[in-house]
């Protein structure tokens, strides 16, 4: 089987890996990967937004079966430019990963389909968004309404951080046609968690919920990026909890989905705040999370390709064995090049020691020097290290120590993975 897939980050390198397992034989094209992606893959020079490029590739290539990372190229209609071509492709057309690209559409179907979030009004003009704001009180969730690379959201804790972060996106347009809508959103206290379903459109099956860490620095302080870590499984998610995720949140988001005529197939993410009052959902991405995929696939003894094949073929996931999970505990630390998530330099020299059992090294940017065949930081999130082990503690352990061991100049990463989950475990016992 030929399969291509779109991507290279720290999450198409965990899929990579995790579908070789399931089929070591498969023939693994990445479109363009990095240094890590090499060394398992052929990578091809052609740019994740390049649908027509990836499209024309894949015909040519004869490929079976694509795979997309990130949201640009599904944004881009890749998915659309597929079916045309009856190619088979995982991931959901331009209308329908709408529910990431547009938050203002993504609001308005959790509305129509009750589903539980914060509540949002959405603006234009400034001057509505800051007396929107002002209503709503302290602290108050300011929204660029399209992609924004995971900045465009600031929790603003006074009026004047509101009306800064409103000028910035309406005024400044600093985030460019992305944020000439904005959401004022009201904020929601509890604990996060991101929860995937691969889904045909109708039935879905939901994956092992993982926990992100979205801050830079320990404790959660610092400005947002892109993911700083993730574990899992989360205690907080119980069996009863992901019963509430899947009957108020996926199955009403999917059967809308439908009756609007944009069927949602692939994988969708919902990001939950949860607290004592229940889940209530954050945000919808269209694809897998990243850091949380490099925790939750060593933890899949099912096979991924074997789904996401089914899926992409257009077969119904009815009757579906849910998945199957080690009872194992995972820890995903994410090491960031300096400057990140600001001003990122890059050409650092990478070391990656051998690998220690139960550790996983996930490229993200890496690339290699043609002539010396040194590792070279070459973006903001540069590898991701997963540990695995029987508890929470020994995961992290494994990740952290690992972590440590990696060098390149500026490299910054959080020694605090799974905090919460520590503690309560600690609690526990
Ligand atoms: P998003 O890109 O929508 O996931 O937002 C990025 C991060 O901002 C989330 O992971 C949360 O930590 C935080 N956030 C977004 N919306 C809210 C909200 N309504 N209440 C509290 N925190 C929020
Ligand atoms: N981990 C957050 C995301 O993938 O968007």
């Amino acid at each position: 089987m030929k399969v291509l897939l779109v991507g290279n980050g720290g999450r198409e390198h965990a899929i990579a890996w995790k579908l070789l397992q399931d089929d070591p034989s498969l023939e693994l094209i990445c479109a363009p990967g990095n240094a890590g992606l090499a060394e398992i893959a052929e990578c091809i020079p052609v740019k994740p937004t390049d649908v027509r490029g990836l499209a024309a590739f894949a015909h040519r290539a004869d490929v079976d079966l694509t795979v997309v990372g990130p949201e640009a190229p599904l944004a881009g209609g890749i998915v659309d430019a597929f079916h045309e071509d009856k190619k088979a492709i995982f991931g959901p057309t331009r209308a329908a990963a709408e529910i990431e690209t547009s938050k203002r559409f993504a609001k308005s179907i959790m509305e129509t389909a009750a589903v539980p979030t914060a509540h949002a009004t959405h603006h234009r003009r400034a001057d509505d968004a800051i007396a929107a704001a002002n209503a709503l009180g302290t602290p108050v969730v300011i929204k660029a309404s399209g992609l924004a690379a995971g900045k465009g959201v600031v929790v603003a804790q006074s009026s004047e951080e509101a009306e800064r972060a409103i000028n910035l996106m309406l005024r400044d347009r600093a985030f460019g046609d992305a944020g000439e809508e904005i959401l004022v959103e009201e904020f929601m206290e509890g604990e996060e968690l991101s929860v995937f379903a691969i889904t045909d459109g109708t039935n879905f099956i939901t994956m092992l919920p993982a926990q992100d860490h979205k801050r830079l620095l320990d404790g959660d302080l610092g400005p947002n990026t892109g993911g700083m870590g993730a574990y899992a499984p989360v205690s907080i998610a119980t069996p009863s909890l992901m019963n509430i995720v899947s009957a108020h949140v996926f199955e009403p988001v999917l059967a809308e989905m439908h009756r609007q005529g944009r069927p949602f197939t692939g994988l969708l993410y919902a990001g939950l705040m949860v607290s004592e009052s229940g889940p209530r959902v954050v945000e919808f991405n269209c694809r897998f999370g990243d850091p949380e995929t490099q925790a939750i696939l060593p933890l899949m003894q099912s096979s991924l390709l074997d789904l996401i094949n089914a899926v992409a073929e257009g077969a119904s996931l009815a009757g579906m064995e849910p998945i199957q999970w080690s009872t194992d505990h995972a820890a995903t630390t994410v090491l960031a090049a300096h400057g990140y998530p600001d001003s990122v330099r890059t050409g650092d020299g990478v070391r990656v020691p051998a690998l220690p059992n139960r550790v996983y090294v996930f490229h993200a940017a890496t690339t290699r020097d043609s002539e010396s065949g040194e590792l070279r930081t070459s973006g903001g999130r540069v590898l991701s290290v997963t540990g695995v082990g029987e508890t929470i503690a020994a995961a992290v352990e494994g990740s952290t120590a690992h972590a440590e061991r990696i060098s390149f100049d500026g490299k910054q990463f959080r020694r605090d993975i799974g905090w919460r989950e520590l503690e309560r475990s600690a609690r526990a016992t």
